[in-house]
């Protein structure tokens, strides 16, 4: 859920108005977990001293070529190589120029020529040098290379016109980052199905069979998945909780019936399913038009039927090359049942949690669970975070996606 955790990122800053907001979006990103080396070029230290960066980053600032201090030669190289990323904001028309034309004459433009991994960045200038040409060329060029541009935005200017030309909003910025980062991961291009939370059967228009599931390890999967980079589509039963990462296609359903349609339309375009549903197992056979009324000796019977079994129908459809996850929360016999239900839905590995384990199951922030696999190994993890219960299973699940179509 911390796409920036751990990341090394490289932010320039250059010579603008905005460059004051590159102290809180550096701010951001020292909170969102990454590590951040600045950069900047001399004109920027006009608009925000290099005192304020280095207090928020922890680390000195590169702007020269050499410390004037020491006479240390300081390696754009070496930094190029350092970065997951670069992020150059606010990038004015001066550096844009010299970035599409390769005029390195500062550490910001060498860097940024020596830099392996992604570069992003976000334009920052007056409307009229916006609108130039040759201001829009550069952009066009650089986005061409690969370069990914947050684009500035319209509002009210430095200079007090109006127009396009203010620098994106620190926020942006860092979902771009975020976005980019969780795009890049080992689930890149990756279609991945996942069912959360209860169902509800309907009695009558008030009243229904329902279950304890809160959604959370369904929707811990979802998010850790997109995380990974993986395109999601979470079929979700009525919870309160939804997932953060932005990129999650969240399909609200009720019942079974309707999550089991939803589940079928869907699985088809998928590489792998991951069934987390607490799927009811009957439904009551009609639904009362009126709300059933208390009789004075008459105690009403529900009549059950057995609800599809959707695992079990997503087992069927499964081509070669897709894969199935399911789970089993067992209270007895735990691994013959686990293995029996992998066997007759035909999954690729099910997750197993005991109610005989405290703080396992319904409700709780914790789980503890075993995998097994279709090949017939086995891993079993001690009591964790739901979160990080969810990035075990995914990463077993990526391994599985990954072996399965090649
Ligand atoms: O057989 P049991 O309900 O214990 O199997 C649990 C697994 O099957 C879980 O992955 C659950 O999401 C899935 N399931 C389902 N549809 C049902 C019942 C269970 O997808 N009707």
């Amino acid at each position: 859920m911390r796409p920036l955790e751990g990341k090394h990122i490289v932010l320039g800053v250059t010579g603008g108005i905005a460059a004051y907001k590159s102290a809180y979006l550096l701010r951001l990103m020292i909170k969102a977990g990454a590590e951040v080396q600045v950069v900047m070029t001399p004109a920027a230290k006009q608009f925000i001293t290099p005192v304020t960066m280095s207090a928020l980053s922890g680390k000195p600032v590169v702007s020269e070529f050499f410390s004037a201090n020491t006479g240390e030669w300081h390696s754009h190289v070496d930094l190029g190589l350092w970065a997951d990323a670069m992020v150059i904001a606010p990038a004015t028309a001066s550096t844009i120029g010299k970035m599409a034309h390769g005029i390195a004459d500062n550490m910001l433009v060498t860097t940024y020529l020596s830099a392996k991994e992604q570069v992003l960045l976000a334009p920052a200038m007056d409307l009229d040098m916006m609108a130039h040409p040759s201001t829009t060329e550069n952009i066009e060029l650089l986005r061409r290379r690969g370069n990914i541009i947050i684009d500035s935005t319209e509002g009210e200017l430095a200079s007090h016109l109006t127009g396009k030309g203010r620098m994106a909003e620190p926020e942006q910025i860092m979902a771009a980052l975020e976005d980019y980062f969780a795009k890049s991961g080992p689930l890149a291009g990756k279609k991945i199905l996942i069912t959360a939370g209860p169902t509800r059967e309907r009695i009558d228009p008030v009243r229904f069979i329902g279950n304890y599931s809160t959604g959370k390890m369904g929707i811990a999967l979802a998010d850790e998945a997109a995380r990974k980079g993986a395109e999601v589509t979470l079929v979700l039963g009525p919870v309160n909780t939804r997932p953060t990462m932005p990129g999650v296609r969240v399909i609200d359903v009720e019942s079974a019936r309707e999550m089991h349609d939803a589940c079928v339309a869907e699985f088809g375009a998928q590489d792998a399913a991951v069934m987390c549903a607490a799927v009811a197992d009957y439904a009551p056979a009609t639904v009362a038009d009126r709300k059933i009324k208390r009789e004075k000796d008459e105690i009403p019977e529900i009549r059950l039927v057995k609800n599809p079994d959707i695992a079990a129908a997503l087992g069927k459809m499964k081509r070669e090359g897709q894969v199935l996850a399911g789970f089993a929360l067992e209270t007895n016999d735990e691994e013959a049942n686990a293995l029996g239900k992998m066997e007759r839905k035909n999954l690729d590995m099910i997750v197993m949690n005991s109610l005989r384990d405290a703080g396992a199951g319904f409700g709780t922030d914790t789980n503890k669970v075993t995998i097994y696999h279709r090949d017939g190994s086995v891993n079993a993890f001690g009591l964790k975070p739901k979160t990080e219960v969810a990035s075990d299973i995914i990463a077993r699940l990526t391994t599985l996606i990954n072996s399965a179509s090649r």
